[in-house]
């Protein structure tokens, strides 16, 4: 996989969290401690802001993007596209979670016509036990070429390789032609296959399967690793064009994005 290094990208920051467009402040509620758990460390809105400056940087978000956020958590990326896209643009965020879209809904001031979170129980060891859709022949339900970028921010890391699989695809059958795919993984190439074997990675990875490692046999969802000639197979039969790669800080490397990026289109 070809690579490309985002070592410092200072005009990462698309909108304060705290200042509308016409400098009112606006209060955003931290969600619960016992639900941002499931999402991750560090300041939830400032590096929401700072994955959709990634977007904008690697993928070209634009103010009339109509974006698909696949496995949208807590609504940490749809803050900043809120103010981001335009009125030709629009947002729709989906998430295995009941919990983290009824918090979305009930919580995040946005324009509910533009802005549209959906719940759909898809199993998952880490994060729903007991969805009854599975992963692997899951269709969004939403028509070809709906959207024109698709964004999907720890989600690839959470997913089985025949659930990533189908994920890919389906992100190619909503995406029009020349749309764009934002993802992050953890991608098993030379460098980062030694930081794993090294036990430094982070997250840990303990466990070999066919198309990588995974962090724990025992919630396989919790942390997947694929390899870089395996997902570069999966992007290809999805359909999708491998645009570019951005190496993350989980494999050791000095640089913003904790994960790794991987950028594609639909041709
Ligand atoms: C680490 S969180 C990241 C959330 C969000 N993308 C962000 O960056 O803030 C992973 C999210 O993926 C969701 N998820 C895991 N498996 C999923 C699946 N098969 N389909 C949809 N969402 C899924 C989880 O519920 C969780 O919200």
């Amino acid at each position: 996989m070809h690579q490309s290094q985002l070592v410092g990208c200072t005009s990462c920051v698309v909108y304060d969290r705290d200042v509308r467009d016409d400098d009112t402040i606006m209060t955003l509620p931290d969600p619960p401690r016992d639900l941002i758990g499931g999402i991750g460390a560090g300041d939830f809105w400032r590096i929401g802001n700072q994955i959709a400056g990634l977007t904008m940087a690697t993928a070209g978000l634009e103010p009339d993007d109509r974006v698909l956020d696949v496995g949208c958590g807590l609504g940490r990326v749809a803050l900043p596209l809120s103010r981001f896209l335009d009125q030709r643009g629009s947002y729709d965020g989906f998430d295995t979670s009941r919990e983290y879209i009824e918090w979305c809904r009930s919580a995040l001031p946005f324009d509910s016509a533009r802005f549209r979170f959906h719940h759909f129980s898809i199993l998952s060891s880490h994060y729903n036990e007991q969805g009854s859709i599975a992963p692997e022949s899951f269709t969004f339900p939403w028509p070809d070429d709906s959207f024109t970028l698709a964004v999907a921010v720890s989600l690839f890391t959470h997913l089985s390789p025949s659930a990533a699989t189908n994920y890919l695809r389906e992100i190619a059958r909503t995406l029009r032609p020349a749309g764009r795919m934002f993802a992050s993984f953890y991608v098993l190439d030379e460098q980062s296959q030694r930081v794993a074997e090294g036990g430094t990675t982070d997250p840990r990875f303990t466990e070999r399967i066919e198309e990588g490692m995974i962090g724990d046999a025992a919630n396989p969802d919790a942390a997947v690793a694929f390899g870089a000639e395996w997902l570069a197979g999966a992007l290809e039969s999805a359909g999708m064009v491998f645009d570019a790669f951005y190496p993350g800080r989980w494999r050791q490397q000095p640089v913003i994005s904790h994960q790794d990026i991987v950028i594609a289109h639909k041709p």
